[in-house]
């Protein structure tokens, strides 16, 4: 029966990865995965989580099933992080495989309380859609970011929030756009949480990146905003990139909700569908997110590494702005977009030439990790651009 299988293209992405490891030029340059690099191109264990790894090795005791909600530890640090300590909200938390996970389990809630449709601004995560879909969610896109003028189209997001329906779902980044680094200011995430209340929308706020935009307080501003104002929110947290853990899959999601009852109600149906899905979630990235964020020591290290991630990746951002606004003028706006990703105004052709002869590796989207460059490299790289 195996023959009914259509073979599934592989994910452009991960395709990309496999081409550039087969790439044997000595001065390759991979600004196509989505993962922090430093100086030196790696991807670095946090101090703080090789210290906590160390603790959490001599002192657990079993590890024994820990249920489908997760470690509820973790998932109340983890969200006084997001929401700061005082929300005044009534919340309830699932911890999940990584965000992808916690996308997940909120799509298959949404489905299962009668959501039919999800507002989504283009571009996006390309797994937003296919997680949406298999979700049985109808996605209704909208154009969220201009690539010519690299212009965040506020105008046409808030047309496409005023003709939602009640009891529609909308898909928001929280901070540091992927794949535009587009910035929302506070003046606009108010306006969205008033028409989202107005218009009796479900926010579901995906969060990826915290601290690698602005700082670690100024990259949930606007979410914070937004859930102080509308009465039912979802979170959807990964902890991939904020803590360096991306393959010990931790992440979790959170429902906001007008009383602790609701709260519970839905945390109580995140677990039955975690329970048929995948049971539980693994248990190593919560229990070292845990273990920094307990200790006031290895916490303020992971915060200090963080900020020295942060700082590199907007020395390069403005290092390319400087360089790429010569041929491109709209790009001097790359200085103050936010996050690990860019938009660069390339054809396909030319993201295809600088592969072939520069070994230069993007996505034909013209996607840029910012932190796949070197300092050293960014005069290169530039000239090679501009030379297109
Ligand atoms: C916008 C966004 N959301 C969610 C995720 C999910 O991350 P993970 O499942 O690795 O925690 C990513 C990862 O690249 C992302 O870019």
């Amino acid at each position: 029966m195996f023959d009914m299988l259509a073979r599934q293209p592989d994910d452009p992405l991960l395709a990309l990865i496999g081409l550039f490891r087969k790439d044997e030029r000595p001065g390759k340059i991979d600004l196509g995965v989505g993962v922090y690099r430093d100086e030196t191109g790696a991807t670095p264990i946090f101090r703080a989580v090789k210290a906590a790894e160390k603790a959490l090795l001599e002192t657990q005791e079993t590890k024994s099933y820990i249920g489908p909600e997760g470690d509820a530890a973790y998932l109340d640090r983890l969200w006084s992080l997001v929401a700061g300590t005082e929300t005044g909200r009534a919340v309830a938390g699932v911890q999940t495989p990584g965000g992808s996970g916690a996308l997940r389990l909120a799509a298959d809630l949404l489905h299962g309380m009668g959501v039919r449709r999800i507002l989504l601004g283009l571009p996006s995560w390309p797994n937003h859609a296919s997680i949406f879909k298999a979700a049985g969610l109808e996605i209704v896109p909208y154009p969220f970011f201009d690539i010519p003028s690299q212009a965040v189209l506020f105008n046409r997001m808030i047309e496409a929030l005023e003709g939602a329906g009640a009891g529609d779902a909308v898909l928001l980044h929280a901070s540091c756009h992927n794949p535009s680094g587009g910035v929302l200011t506070l003046e606009q995430w108010r306006e969205i949480a008033e028409i989202v209340e107005r218009r009796g929308l479900l926010p579901l706020i995906d969060l990826a990146y915290q601290g690698f935009g602005r700082g670690l307080e100024e990259d949930v501003a606007g979410l914070r905003s937004l859930l102080a104002a509308v009465p039912e929110a979802l979170v959807a947290v990964s902890s991939s990139k904020s803590f360096g853990l991306y393959r010990e899959r931790t992440g979790a999601i959170y429902a906001v909700a007008r009383t602790q009852a609701l709260a519970d109600t839905v945390r109580s149906n995140l677990a039955s569908l975690a329970r048929i899905s995948y049971s539980m979630p693994p248990d190593h990235g919560a229990a070292v997110v845990r273990g920094i964020l307990e200790d006031d020591t290895l916490k303020a290290d992971w915060m200090r590494e963080l900020d020295g991630m942060r700082a590199r990746i907007r020395a390069i951002r403005q290092a390319l702005a400087a360089g790429l606004k010569s041929r491109w003028p709209a790009l001097a706006a790359m200085a103050g977009q936010e996050g690990m990703f860019s938009l660069l105004p390339l054809s396909e052709e030319q993201v295809l030439r600088l592969r072939a002869d520069h070994g230069i590796y993007m996505p034909t989207s013209g996607r840029i990790n910012i932190a796949g460059l070197k300092t050293s490299d960014v005069d290169a790289v530039v000239s090679r651009f501009i030379a297109l």
